[in-house]
């Protein structure tokens, strides 16, 4: 039998955390044993894992509670992952971080698995799973930048209420039940009215930046230069959230090096790992992606490709996955499954690659 491992979840009972534990049962990842992990709050309650109650335990740097772990996954938020991510990583166990808090530190690996698994290789023990917009945008982007090269993305998105947390859900559930039974709708999440309305600011707290743009834009210019390794293409993008609960839609315009058709596009997206192509305009059934098809489902979906009628070598695609699924919990055990494999767990006391 292969090696197993000593798994935490941090942020365990969060919208994220709790589709980490959902995901690891079912992809089978080699856990030996599992600690949830959250904050006092939460102490007490109980979630299943292969049929066995486990409690949550409070996550704490000044007991043992993070001693005996080989990998982490975590989401509960940057100030949370800063606090324990580094003095896990100090005992020898491997975090793989849902959070912006250390995307763009230069030795972090920031890891897309269909894009940059190589990344992995000299870890220090804290790997940066990307902000939910860029990973399906870099996923899809993927085989079309290895063809012909990208000078420029423009991208708007449209993002789904559950990219803000739990009690963003609720927020979105909640303006619709008071709608419907007439009474005054609740806000304290969103910075406007979720419900019926298209929301262009993502992030609550001061998100706009000196040059216009929210922190949440900047991750998508940043981050995906990052994992494609290529400083030179621009990205500029409106990221806007809507009254959805899972599943965000992205419509992705593309300046590329060399002309691709629309034809060709199709057939290597058809052929790249965990893309889905749903395009097809043809007959009554017109069919592309909407986020409900996403919801719940791995893969990343394109549809709606199309030469750009405005410029050369220009390429527009519609793009939709589940901001929790590969946008986040996926993506972080797909993440840890290639660590596996790669023997790059070193476990509780040992020496991360990048530290030997
Ligand atoms: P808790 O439920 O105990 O507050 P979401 O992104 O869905 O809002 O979830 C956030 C996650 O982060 C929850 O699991 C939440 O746990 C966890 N969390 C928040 N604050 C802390 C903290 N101080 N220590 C550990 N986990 C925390």
């Amino acid at each position: 039998m292969g090696r197993e491992y000593r798994v935490g979840i941090v942020g365990a009972t969060g919208a994220v955390g709790q589709t980490m534990l959902e995901i690891v049962e079912r992809r089978q990842f080699p856990v030996k044993s599992l600690k949830l992990l959250a904050s006092s709050r939460s102490v007490g309650r109980k979630f299943r894992f292969r049929g066995e109650e486990i409690a949550v335990q409070e996550l704490s740097t000044e007991n043992d509670v993070l001693d005996d772990l080989d990998l982490i996954l975590s989401s509960a938020g940057g100030k949370i992952s800063k606090w324990f991510a580094p003095v896990a990583a100090e005992k020898g166990c491997v975090v793989v971080d849902n959070t912006s808090a250390f995307r763009m530190v230069p030795d972090v690996p920031l890891v897309v698995p269909e894009v940059n698994p190589h990344a992995l290789d000299h870890h220090k023990g804290i790997i940066a799973n990307p902000n939910c917009s860029t990973i399906q945008m870099v996923h899809a982007l993927k085989p079309i930048y290895d063809a012909v090269g990208i000078k420029r993305i423009v991208v708007s998105t449209y993002q789904a209420a559950s990219g803000a947390g739990g009690r963003a859900i609720a927020e979105l559930e909640e303006q619709a039940r008071a709608w419907a039974a007439g009474r005054e709708l609740p806000r304290s999440i969103f910075p406007k009215q979720i419900l019926f309305n298209v929301i262009p600011q993502i992030g609550q707290s001061s998100p706009f930046q000196e040059n216009g743009y929210t922190d949440e834009e900047m991750k998508m210019v940043n981050e995906t230069r990052k994992i494609l390794e290529d400083d030179s293409i621009r990205v500029s993008a409106t990221t806007v959230r809507v009254p959805v609960f899972y599943g965000h839609s992205e419509a992705v315009n593309v300046e590329t090096k060399k002309k691709i058709t629309a034809a060709e596009a199709k057939a290597l997206l058809q052929e790249f790992p965990g893309i889905i192509v749903v395009d097809d305009l043809e007959g009554q059934d017109r069919r592309y992606p909407v986020a409900l098809d996403a919801a719940g489902v791995d893969e990343t979906f394109v549809g709606r490709i199309r030469e750009d009628i405005s410029t050369e070598n220009g390429l527009v695609l519609w793009i939709v996955a589940d901001n929790i699924r590969k946008g986040a919990a996926l993506n972080a055990v797909q993440i840890a499954e290639i660590m596996a494999k790669k023997n790059l767990i070193p476990g509780a006391g040992g020496k991360h690659p990048g530290n030997a």
